[in-house]
């Protein structure tokens, strides 16, 4: 078992993989958060013409968590398209970085099943985050 609340997380994060907007890339992301009262949250990649002001899915998932009122993260899963591991960009790290601890599981996966765990600390050393200030 991946964990407990791994296929929770991995059929929410399924199904918004699904509403993913990316008429460019056609490379859609899901991401599911357990938040810190066991909730799921959920965020899609939303493109744009203008490419730059693309949202990756777990910015989206962010969005999603503060706007409903939660504060932090305590398991990651994110699904990508095709065969090989989609990890979350520098950029996303960072971000997750704010609402999640080093200790937090980020499930790498594609829409088969699980590719790759690594905690945030592994993805993200010697990070700067908001105890650093
Ligand atoms: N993408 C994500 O949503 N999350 C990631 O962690 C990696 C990349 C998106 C951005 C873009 O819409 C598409 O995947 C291709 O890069």
């Amino acid at each position: 078992m991946i964990s407990k609340n791994f296929e929770k997380l991995f059929k929410e994060a399924i199904k918004v993989r699904e509403r993913a907007y990316v008429p460019y890339s056609k490379f859609k992301v899901g991401v599911a958060f357990l938040t810190e009262d066991n909730s799921v949250v959920v965020g899609c990649n939303v493109e744009n013409a203008a490419y730059p002001q693309s949202q990756c899915a777990e910015a989206s998932a962010i969005g999603s968590l503060i706007s409903e009122g939660f504060s932090s993260i305590k398991e990651v899963v994110v699904i990508g398209s095709g065969k090989l591991l989609c990890s979350p960009c520098g950029g996303c790290r960072q971000r997750l970085r704010e609402f999640a601890s080093l200790d937090v599981h980020i499930h790498m996966c594609n829409s088969k099943g699980h590719l790759q765990t690594s905690t945030l600390g592994e993805l993200l050393p010697n990070s700067f985050g908001p105890e650093n200030l």
